[in-house]
């Protein structure tokens, strides 16, 4: 796996590796390795956690379940266990990514950092800087490698906004990916920031817990009922789309769930001009798929707000002008790509650190470069880029031990004439 290793004058480990180097061991960075190790193709899968799948497991909430029915979500090569519910748990899922990289035999290097990534055109190879925080002092190491993948995920940070007056608030201020559960909050009145699938969700387990969740819904946002007549309604939607246009399977979507969901601008949810898929597809939006959040926004267990004016020492002022008094903030406020920080590169990824063309044509670019997971379809797009991503190194490798083979070959028969 690693060619050459050595010590450099700066202290540097340089590492020469022979096949990809993966940025990042989420469900990505999980898929492509699975990928290529069925290939028998070598790989190093850097990780700045210490742990596989660091969103699942040490960034989201108790009660999260995946959204999508199971069979979306299951990455290449290894389906979930048949006695999974449709909708498996956090833990289960988490269960099933564990086993899923002893079965391919993945070790990432843990706690190793990405902070560069460079293509020297000189040498024709990435240059990939880490830190590695393993052991008492921060060592820094350079790989070097003809292929980078990188699975860094479309939540690699949380988007904490800036809101004036947020500094001059004196209670707990937190993003949604610290948020556990509401059990510290019985009682409590806490402004949820955000009303995407997060906020909503974090609303409803505030609830749960007997505390007193405001929702900030500052624009529009789709609500659609997660299942529609049983069925899953991402499923349903999916299989409109092989029959009728994207704007008309929206129509049917949302006269569908007006009929569940009645109409949410009652309750201060205003729907977005533009369809669920298309605003999805357009713009990036996700649709809020309801797990109850709406019924307790009905009961008035959960408040919906207008947008933020600004923070005062234990209150919010609200744009209406209402003011509440809140005793603590959970922002849900979403996440952003990490790709611009650290990679040197602007020809596959674009300024907010997404592959510039859409998907289905992000996940490769120029010099041995590409993109896993960056699709904004959750773990369907992960599972379809893996699969393109090592099938285009697996047959870049066969081409390079054919042209090999066919050097080998010419050599023996120079030396026969000879
Ligand atoms: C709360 C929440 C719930 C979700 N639920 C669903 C769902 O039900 N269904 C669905 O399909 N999708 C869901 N998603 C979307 C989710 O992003 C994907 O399911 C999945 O985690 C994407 O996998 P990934 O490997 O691309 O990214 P990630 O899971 O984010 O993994 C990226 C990895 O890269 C590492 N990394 C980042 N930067 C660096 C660096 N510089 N150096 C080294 N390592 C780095 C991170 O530590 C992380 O481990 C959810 C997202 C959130 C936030
Ligand atoms: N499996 C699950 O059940 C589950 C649960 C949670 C999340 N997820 C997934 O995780 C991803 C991220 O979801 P998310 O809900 O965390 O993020 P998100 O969908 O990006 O939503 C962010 C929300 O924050 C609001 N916001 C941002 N800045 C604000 C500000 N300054 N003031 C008021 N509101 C502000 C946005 O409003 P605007 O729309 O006005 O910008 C939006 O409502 C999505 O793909 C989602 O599907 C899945």
């Amino acid at each position: 796996m690693f060619g050459l290793s050595e010590q450099n004058l700066s202290g540097r480990r340089c590492i020469w590796v022979n096949g990809p180097v993966i940025v990042g061991v989420g469900p990505s960075g999980l898929a492509v390795s699975a990928c290529l190790r069925e290939q028998g193709i070598p790989f190093v899968v850097i990780e700045r956690a210490d742990c596989i799948a660091s969103l699942w497991q040490r960034c989201t909430y108790d009660r999260l379940k995946l959204h999508l029915p199971k069979k979306f979500c299951q990455l290449p090569k290894l389906p979930f266990p048949e006695e999974y519910p449709e909708y498996p748990t956090k833990r289960q899922f988490i269960r099933y990514l564990e086993n899923y990289a002893k079965k391919f035999d993945i070790k990432p290097q843990f706690n190793e950092s990405v902070q560069s990534a460079k293509y020297d055109k000189t040498c024709g190879v990435w240059r990939v800087k880490t830190v590695s925080t393993t052991g008492s002092f921060p060592s820094e190491t350079e790989y070097i490698c003809q292929k980078l993948v990188v699975a860094t995920g479309e939540n690699a940070e949380g988007v904490v906004p800036e809101i004036e007056g947020l500094q001059e608030f004196s209670g707990e201020v937190i993003h949604a990916k610290d948020y556990k559960s509401g059990e510290k909050y019985t009682g409590k009145k806490v402004l949820v920031v955000g009303c995407g699938n997060s906020g909503m969700e974090v609303s409803l387990d505030l609830s749960n817990h007997n505390a007193k969740p405001s929702m900030v819904v500052r624009s529009s946002v789709h609500v659609l009922p997660r299942e529609i007549l049983g069925k899953s309604t991402f499923d349903l939607a999916m299989m409109l789309m092989k029959w009728l246009p994207l704007w008309l399977v929206d129509k049917l979507l949302l006269i569908l769930s007006w009929l569940i969901l009645g109409n949410t601008q009652r309750y201060g949810i205003r729907r977005p001009n533009l369809g669920p898929l298309q605003l999805k597809n357009y713009h990036g939006k996700t649709p809020v798929l309801d797990i109850g959040a709406l019924a307790r926004i009905r009961s008035g267990d959960i408040k919906v707000v207008t947008g933020i004016t600004r923070f005062h020492q234990s209150s919010v002022q609200l744009i209406n002008g209402d003011i509440l008094e809140i005793d603590s903030v959970v922002l849900a406020t979403g996440y952003c790509s990490n790709v611009p920080y650290w990679l040197q590169e602007s020809e596959l990824f674009g300024k907010n650190g997404f592959p510039k063309r859409q998907s289905p044509n992000g996940w490769k670019g120029k010099e041995g470069l590409y993109a896993a997971g960056f699709t904004r379809r959750g773990l369907a797009g992960v599972s379809a880029d893996a699969m393109k991503i090592a099938q285009d190194i697996g047959n870049d490798c066969k081409e390079e031990l054919n042209q090999k083979k066919r050097k080998v070959a010419t050599h023996r028969r120079c030396i026969s004439t000879f």
